[in-house]
């Protein structure tokens, strides 16, 4: 593996070896007093933001960090991009610079891979390129955390059924999950109005459904999705009101879940649109198991790309 740009670009067998390797770390790391492993010594790993982030930026930094690689942060409202530097020009000079992986976050759909063109040279050799979200395309490593929040409360994702629920047109998190889930076995099921699926849903390996009610007694999970106004150029149908109706996971609905069924949401969360105030906290709720495990799949990641394919048992 030289970059992680799509979760369909991995097997079940390499999807299954970095949820292996995050419990690995989590576990080397659990009850000691100084959270630093040197593994990464030595490297230098560059986050390089385009757009706002919280949990997936700040986890990268965190992952590095405990690896004890120098990280850098690079945001473009505070970069040269402001005095019109290029996309091209940027990431090639992070390069110059000493970059051994580069984690972009871009608004535009396909952003990481073109990096990935640029910065490798004639040689196939260049900096590790780690896709932290790009438009509505595609933001691997949510769903791989995803992945492991499931595996740890549901078991092997085999035969399992997982709803992903509301803005799936926008939604990069929705298209990594689907493909990832269901390379682990899942059945995944979307769960939206036709306004908000995108075009070619029909060939990704799911099913589609409206009616939220009808879904809910039969999924081991259901993954909320944040209503992307951002990317709405102003206009939104249903109207917020009639969605949070329709498609809002409220107590109600929480009810109607399954005793062992658990509800995802990648963050950040509007309260009280697509997830109900007090949904949020429940016990079924795994939103800051969600983000735990982030930093141990990132560290995965890392180490996958930066040091190598063999399992990091043996380092740990
Ligand atoms: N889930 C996610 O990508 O959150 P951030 O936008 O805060 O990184």
């Amino acid at each position: 593996m030289r970059h992680l740009l799509s979760t369909q670009d991995l097997t079940r067998e390499e999807a299954t070896a970095l949820l292996d390797d995050a419990e690995r770390f989590e576990q080397a790391l659990t009850g000691r007093e100084v959270r630093k492993l040197p593994t990464l010594r030595g490297r230098t790993v560059m986050t390089v933001f385009y757009e706002n982030s919280t949990r997936t930026r700040v986890s990268f930094e965190v992952a590095g960090k405990w690896m004890s690689a120098d990280v850098i942060n690079v945001s473009a409202s505070s970069s040269s991009v402001g005095k019109g530097e290029s996309l091209r020009d940027t990431v090639k000079t992070l390069h110059a610079a000493g970059a051994d992986a580069l984690i972009v976050r871009h608004p535009a759909s396909g952003a990481p891979a073109q990096i990935a063109d640029w910065t490798t040279d004639s040689d196939g050799e260049g900096p590790a390129i780690i896709n932290a979200g790009d438009g509505t395309h595609e933001h691997p490593t949510q769903a791989l955390l995803d992945a492991l929040t499931l595996r740890q409360r549901l078991g092997s994702l085999d035969g399992r059924r997982i709803a992903i629920v509301g803005d799936v047109v926008h939604s990069r998190v929705a298209r990594s999950n689907a493909h990832l889930l269901s390379t682990l076995g899942a059945e995944v099921v979307l769960v939206a109005p036709p306004t908000l699926l995108p075009a070619g849903v029909g060939e990704w390996p799911v099913t589609v459904s409206g009616n939220l009610d009808a879904e809910l007694p039969a999924v081991d999970a259901v993954m909320m999705l944040r209503v992307q106004a951002e990317r709405m150029n102003g206009g939104f149908f249903p109207s917020a009101r009639e969605y949070s109706v329709r498609f809002g996971l409220n107590d109600r609905r929480l009810a109607m879940l399954s005793d062992d069924a658990v509800v995802l949401h990648p963050g950040p969360m509007l309260r009280g649109m697509e997830i109900g105030w007090s949904v949020a906290d429940s016990p079924k709720a795994t939103v800051l198991e969600q983000v735990r495990n982030g930093v141990h799949v990132r560290m995965a990641v890392l180490f996958r790309l930066l040091v190598g394919s063999d399992s990091a048992g043996a380092q740990l």
